[in-house]
């Protein structure tokens, strides 16, 4: 089963936008992680890094958003998680540009895990209070 499609069976929330954002982040992912496996060039695999980053702000902004309207409770804790996954990756990206990264198939698994927690964790919990409000 391809990362993506694992996403897809396990990770389904019930919220049509998160779960449409999961899926174009997963499909991200999944393809920087294809191009890291196959060592391609390294801006290739940058710029499927730097789409992957893209997609993740843009919905965890969406999220943040549901969250201050809807006043949920466990915002702060995560929205911190967001922010760290966010410098995590830009930390990668910066370590990658000026080749002090070694182990590149380790990044790929950090974000696989990340991923599955993060959307197991807590935007489970998200969708459960914005489909009862
Ligand atoms: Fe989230
Ligand atoms: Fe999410």
């Amino acid at each position: 089963m391809t990362f993506y499609e694992e996403l897809h069976e396990k990770l389904y929330t019930g919220h049509e936008i998160i779960d449409k954002q999961h899926q174009d982040i997963a499909r991200s992912v999944a393809l920087f992680y294809d191009h890291l496996i196959n060592k391609h060039h390294k801006q290739t695999i940058l710029g499927f890094l730097n789409n992957s980053l893209n997609l993740t702000e843009a919905h965890f902004l969406y999220e943040e958003e549901q969250m201050d309207k809807t006043q949920f409770i466990m915002k702060h804790q995560h929205k911190s998680q967001h922010e760290n996954y966010l410098n995590e990756i830009r930390k990668m990206i910066k370590d990658m540009e000026t080749d002090q990264l070694d182990d590149m198939q380790k990044i790929g698994k950090i974000i696989k895990n990340w991923v599955f927690n993060h959307i197991i964790g807590m935007d489970r919990k998200l969708v459960e209070h914005l489909l009862i409000i």
